[in-house]
């Protein structure tokens, strides 16, 4: 099972030719409202894949919780501990230009009142994940890392949306998650310089974790266990990259926690976060199994 310990928005997404400059406004299509959060979209992601995935968060009291949680309800991703905080649900103001590329603005909303302690009364196995974000409070964070090292499970952080977070948090992450930008961040903070494979090989060892890099359409790789693994992009033409990485870390989480070799789990994130690109909005767009497995079939006969 993975346990995800995260947000779960509203997304506001509006179509625009181009992003406006500081001080102007252009007009944009009429706006789409759709799930998201980066911790829904990978519980969800994860789930489509065929994992048992529990979801930890938080939803408002106002009229767009129900909405934030109906994917992931109708895809049987477990929900009892799902808080209801007061106040409203996280909300994030999406603008996509004519390249499919997006900029968000996050307003937390219910995802600023979830608590670690909500994890307590789970039931977990020998071999079960947790998987963590960046948009709930880092100390809740760490202390949810902390009890899924305590019961022996692999953590896996995706450390998106890129922030300063704690040495001590980092001794606790199994498996760190980031894109290139977030990447380069980290890099910077631990004093790594160098092409991208080289500072995912010294991160690697200099926090003695596993450090997977996604790189948008060139595909992603991945330094575990000493072992290094890459796999190249797949080709689309993208409609909406809003969820891609949600994509990637939910179908990587899921083929790791159904015992694939890293190579493998790297290539159905990679499947996984190109077919999302090809529709608007992040849950919507989120593939199941079977389109990965035709997309990767393609692939072999290419
Ligand atoms: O990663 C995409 C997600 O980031 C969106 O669904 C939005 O809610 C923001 O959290």
């Amino acid at each position: 099972m993975i346990v995800v310990f995260g947000s779960v928005n509203i997304d506001l997404i509006s179509k625009v030719e181009r992003f406006p400059h500081p001080g102007e406004t252009i007009t944009g299509a009429d706006h789409v409202v759709a799930a998201g959060g980066k911790g829904a979209n990978q519980a969800l992601a994860a789930r489509r894949m065929g994992a048992e995935v529990a979801f930890v968060g938080a939803a408002g009291t106002d009229n767009f919780a129900d909405l934030a949680l109906a994917h992931l309800h109708a895809d049987g991703v477990h929900l009892d501990h799902v808080a209801t905080a007061d106040g409203v649900t996280g909300t994030a103001f999406i603008t996509v230009d004519a390249n499919g590329e997006n900029q968000i603005v996050l307003s937390p909303g219910a995802n600023a009142q979830v608590k670690a302690a909500a994890l307590d009364e789970i039931v977990t196995a020998a071999g079960d994940s947790l998987l963590v974000q960046g948009e709930v409070s880092m100390g809740e964070t760490e202390k949810a890392l902390a009890w899924a090292k305590g019961r022996g499970m692999t953590g896996i952080f995706n450390l998106a949306p890129a922030r300063p977070v704690s040495t001590k948090l980092l001794s606790l992450v199994d498996i760190l998650i980031v894109n290139e930008e977030e990447l380069r961040q980290v890099a910077e903070r631990s004093g790594l310089h160098g092409g991208a494979s080289d500072v995912v090989e010294k991160l690697a060892s200099d926090l003695g974790l596993g450090v997977v890099v996604t790189l948008g359409a060139q595909g992603a790789l991945a330094h575990v266990d000493g072992q290094m693994a890459r796999c190249p992009g797949f080709p689309v033409d993208p409609v909406d990259t809003t969820g891609a990485g949600d994509a990637f870390v939910g179908a990587f989480a899921a083929a790791l926690d159904a015992g694939l070799r890293l190579e493998i789990a790297i290539r159905q994130g990679c499947a996984a976060g190109a077919l999302a690109c090809l529709k608007q909005g992040a849950q919507p767009s989120l593939p199941r199994r079977d389109d990965v497995e035709a997309l990767l079939e393609e692939r072999r006969q290419v």
